[in-house]
C-alpha cells in the first residue's frame, strides 16, 4: 500500500476562539451515559430546548440517530461499541471546536469507552452525566420493548441483561430519573453547562 500522505490544514482555519466569539458561547461536550431507556434522550431534549431559549446553540448526538446514519454498519459487540463511541467522540470534537454545546446520549457502557471519549475530546471540554435510573425502572418502562425481547433471548448482548454496564465512578452529575422531575434534571444539566 502506498504511504498515506495527508496535509492537515487546521492551523490555517479560523480558530475555535474566533467561532466562540462569533457565537458568544463556549463549546462543551455533555456526555450522557446510562442504560437503554434510562432517560438520556429525554433529558437532552429538555436541556437543548432550555439552552436554545437562552440563545445558546446546541447539538444533540443520539444513539438511534447515529446508528441509523454514519454508524449504520455497527452492531453491539465490544469492538463495534468501541468504534461507535470513537466515531461519535471524533464527530463531537468537531462540534465542540466550533463552539457548540454538544450533548451526546449513548449507553457507552464501560469506563474504558468513556475514558476514550474523554481523551479524544479533551478533559477540559468533557463533562460526564450519569443517568442513573435503576435497571428495574428501565425494564419496567421498556419504552422500546427491548428488555422483554432481551429476557426472551431475542436480543443478544443487551446492556444490563446480557452485556455489562459499568457505572461511572466520579461523574460530574448523577441523575436518577425515577426520583427527580424532568424539570430538576434539566436545570441541573443547564447549570453544569453555564458553569463552563
Ligand atoms: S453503545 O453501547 O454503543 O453506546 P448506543 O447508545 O449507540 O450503544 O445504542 C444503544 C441503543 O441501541 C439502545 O438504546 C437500544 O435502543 C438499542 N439497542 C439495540 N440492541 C442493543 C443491545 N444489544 N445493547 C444495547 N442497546 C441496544
Amino acid at each position: 500500500m502506498a504511504d498515506k500522505i495527508i496535509y492537515p490544514i487546521f492551523d490555517k482555519m479560523m480558530s475555535r476562539e474566533d467561532k466562540e466569539q462569533l457565537l458568544g458561547q463556549r463549546g462543551i461536550m455533555i456526555w450522557m451515559t446510562g442504560l437503554s431507556g434510562s432517560g438520556k434522550s429525554t433529558v437532552a431534549l429538555g436541556v437543548e430546548r432550555e439552552l436554545h431559549g437562552r440563545g445558546i446553540l446546541c447539538r444533540i448526538l443520539d444513539g438511534d440517530n447515529i446508528r441509523s446514519g454514519i454508524n449504520a454498519n455497527l452492531g453491539f459487540s465490544p469492538e463495534d461499541r468501541r468504534e461507535n463511541i470513537r466515531r461519535i467522540a471524533e464527530i463531537g470534537k468537531l462540534f465542540v471546536d466550533t463552539g457548540i454545546v454538544t450533548i451526546a446520549c449513548f449507553v457507552s457502557p464501560t469506563i474504558e469507552l468513556r475514558q476514550m471519549a474523554r481523551d479524544i475530546i479533551g478533559p477540559e471540554d468533557f463533562r460526564e452525566v450519569y443517568i442513573a435510573t435503576p435497571l428495574a425502572e428501565c425494564e419496567r418502562r421498556d419504552v422500546k420493548g427491548l428488555y422483554a425481547r432481551a429476557r426472551r433471548g431475542e436480543v443478544k448482548d443487551f446492556t444490563g441483561i446480557s452485556a455489562p454496564f459499568e457505572a461511572p465512578e466520579h461523574p460530574d452529575l448523577s441523575l436518577d430519573t425515577s426520583r427527580m422531575t424532568l424539570r430538576e434534571e434539566v436545570e441541573a444539566v443547564v447549570e453544569l453547562v453555564l458553569q463552563h
